[in-house]
């Protein structure tokens, strides 16, 4: 099957073979990484502008590398070194990078359809780096490789998403990415951080860690997203470190090969314990280094082949 989007904008739109065109075309870029001259010719003469209206370490630096490694030549815009700052709006923003033709907008903002606003209105393929509380279907591209990578197949796995669902981008892309290949999703964390109709996406809702981590075959922890929280949802970090915090204690009863995800950054001590973190199980670095090869691979699939939309 070929890959035939000029834009990626979330996991909601993509078919579940479509899904594993990246991730297979992500599995062929792997290699490149590992080499002393970690360079190829194929996006050569291509440019790529990061655009993100919000911080991030892990989205912004590995689309660069991504591109630099396919040879593209990469620009970097934050807001607050830039006209956006004297009040420039997006879609003035967008149209004058357009002007020196990119060919592709990598966009993180923090109000939920801005990429899919600015793909209807310039050429360049949009990339969604997270929108608001809506998407981040990149972090859910490269969870779902590591967790192929670590198990052999998503389909017939069970994973638990555990925190603040409700603000969380990762959550939604995983909910949609996860159920479209076949995993059992299971996802906890207290009432006030769970959307109402939840089991509606085709997860199961719980309440207590308890509950899920012996049934996980990969345990999913969240960041408490208190930058998106319109007032406090809970009574302090501790108590909820106590309730929802993974430490070695909870993890004991888990199965034996479980797998520890965190899409970063982490809260230590909060959400989950430095020992969870660094321990045995985690994968939680692996998902850093697969977020290069999905870049790459959807670099490749929007700009490098054919397109016809
Ligand atoms: N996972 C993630 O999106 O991290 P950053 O905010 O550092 O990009």
């Amino acid at each position: 099957m070929q890959f035939r989007k000029k834009d990626l904008l979330g996991i909601k739109q993509l078919e579940p073979e479509e899904i594993e065109v990246i991730l297979e075309t992500a599995e062929t870029f792997k290699e490149i990484s590992t080499r002393p001259i970690k360079k190829v010719p194929t996006l050569r003469g291509r440019t790529v502008v990061h655009l993100f209206y919000e911080p991030s370490t892990r989205t912004r630096t590995s689309f660069e590398i991504a591109a630099k490694r396919l040879s593209a030549d990469t620009f970097n815009i934050s807001a607050s070194t830039s006209s956006i700052v004297k009040g420039e709006t997006l879609v003035d923003t967008a149209k004058n990078l357009e002007a020196m033709n990119p060919d592709v907008i990598v966009l993180r903002h923090s109000a939920a359809g801005a990429p899919h606003m600015l793909a209807r209105r310039v050429e360049a393929s949009v990339i969604n780096a997270g929108d608001g509380m809506h998407e981040h279907p990149t972090q859910a591209l490269l969870d779902l490789l590591t967790i192929r990578d670590n198990k052999g197949t998503i389909s017939g796995q069970t994973v638990a998403i555990i925190g603040d669902i409700a603000h969380s981008r990762v959550a939604r892309s995983n909910i949609w990415a996860l159920t479209k290949m076949g995993a059992r999703v299971l996802v906890a964390g207290p009432n006030t951080m769970i959307p109402q109709d939840l089991d509606k996406l085709g997860v199961e809702v719980f309440n207590r860690l308890e509950d899920v981590i012996p049934e996980a075959d990969v345990i999913m922890m969240l960041r408490i997203q208190l930058e998106r929280q319109g007032k406090m949802l809970l009574p302090t970090l501790r108590e909820y470190s106590k309730v929802f915090g993974l430490n070695e204690e909870k993890l004991s009863t888990a199965k034996p090969e479980v797998l520890i995800m965190h899409p970063g950054p982490i809260n230590r001590g909060v959400e989950i314990s430095p020992s969870v973190a660094d321990g045995p199980y985690s994968v939680i670095l692996d998902q850093v280094t697969n977020g290069v090869a999905i870049r790459m691979a959807l670099l490749y699939l929007l700009i490098g082949g054919e397109k016809d939309e």
